[in-house]
């Protein structure tokens, strides 16, 4: 009997601490002290960031502050191709002469590969991202009459072909007062390094990608005060490179985005100092009555509907000028981030009472995925 109880609790201590490698190997998890494979990848400084990305994928929890690791070797650089990575993929090609048209491209990225923030766990009045944090953030660069780029916009990455941005960043003023929209900027951080690195780790440089197209939406006009249909797609001339650093997020699935809930806006825009911000930042923000909200813009002569999302209203916290076309976003309880609204517009930056006003991605769903059907052809 007693023999029968230790054996079934040894089975079940077997089974809790049995985990499969990022390889797809059975193996056990354990202290990371006592997994001379991967702790001996900590002797290489700066860490590559494959080697990063490999250490992340390997953990299984803590012990105490000591993470415990999935133990097996690292890949050699052959088995580190396409296995396993939720963003990996078998078409993709290093030979930017060949770019055929993907079928995976007329979609938003899948489900259960987007919206994957590698990272564990100052916009106006923000805080610096980690290095690795949001990598679905693009900047939207533009040519100037000097031919310099200047980059004043952001937007999401949705698949390896597509950045969804807002409407007022690919047409209209923006173009006549800065120039055309012709480069994406991916796995960007710190945009006045030219590598960027934090704790002796050091992300891939970023990926600069011409614009081949903007979507903007046909109902957007800069006469509607209201900005309605502030949404666009801006179609990429080569296919970007997921990597650590590069990925997709997930647009907004199911699920009401309740008043006073917290999202995050990240950015490069103007900061307090009334400069951009040359690192890339984040806020986190409540939503903001929809009703109150309208009231207030009414006031001004702008009449918001159904389809726009306000967040913010308090002082010093906002989405200011050059964050416009990034993402309001929200952690889902599984842990995936989708994007649930646009940096639209404001009544100045961080005015208290006054939120913010972000398209809602919601009820552009369908719009989106016409739009990447039609044009990716
Ligand atoms: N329209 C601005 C831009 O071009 C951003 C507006 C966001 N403003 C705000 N107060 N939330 O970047």
């Amino acid at each position: 009997m007693e023999i029968k109880s230790l054996l079934v609790l040894s089975l079940i201590w077997a089974l809790v601490d049995s985990c499969t490698t990022p390889l797809g190997e059975t193996s056990q998890c354990v202290s990371l002290y006592d997994c001379p494979a991967l702790l001996s990848a900590f002797e290489h400084r700066p860490l590559p960031s494959s080697v990063i990305s490999f250490l992340k994928r390997s953990s299984c929890g803590f012990e105490g502050y000591v993470p415990r690791v999935c133990c097996g070797p690292l890949p050699t650089q052959d088995e580190e191709q396409p296995t396993q990575r939720p963003w990996s993929s078998t078409t993709e090609s290093n030979n930017n002469d060949v770019d055929p048209v993907e079928d995976e491209d007329s979609y938003p990225a899948p489900r259960d590969q987007c919206g994957v923030d590698t990272n564990g766990d100052r916009i106006y009045g923000g805080q610096f991202t980690d290095l690795d944090e949001f990598p679905w953030m693009a900047l939207l660069g533009y040519k100037t009459a000097s031919g310099r780029i200047t980059y004043q916009c952001g937007g999401v990455l949705v698949n390896r072909r597509y950045v969804l941005t807002a409407a007022h960043c690919v047409t209209g003023a923006i173009e006549q007062q800065l120039g055309t929209l012709v480069t994406v900027r991916l796995g960007e951080y710190d945009t006045q390094t030219e590598v960027d690195c934090s704790d002796g780790v050091c992300a891939d440089p970023p990926q600069n990608i011409p614009v081949a197209a903007a979507y903007p939406h046909s109902g957007y006009s800069e006469k509607n005060k209201n900005r309605r249909d502030d949404i666009g797609l801006v179609r990429l001339a080569r296919r970007a490179r997921y990597s650590y650093y590069v990925q997709p997020i997930c647009l907004v699935g199911n699920g009401r985005i309740s008043d006073g809930s917290d999202v995050y806006v990240a950015g490069w825009g103007k900061t307090l100092n009334g400069k951009s911000s040359p690192v890339k930042l984040k806020l986190s923000l409540p939503t903001f009555n929809k009703n109150q909200c309208a009231q207030k813009y009414r006031t001004l002569g702008a009449e918001l509907i159904e389809k726009q999302i306000c967040a913010g209203g308090s002082f010093a916290e906002d989405a200011c000028r050059g964050d416009s076309g990034g993402p309001l976003m929200r952690k889902r309880p599984e842990g995936i981030w989708e994007s649930i609204g646009i940096v639209s517009f404001g009544y100045g930056c961080g005015r208290e009472g006054w939120p913010g006003v972000y398209t809602s991605v919601a009820a552009y769903n369908d719009w989106i995925k016409s739009k990447l059907s039609a044009t990716n052809v």
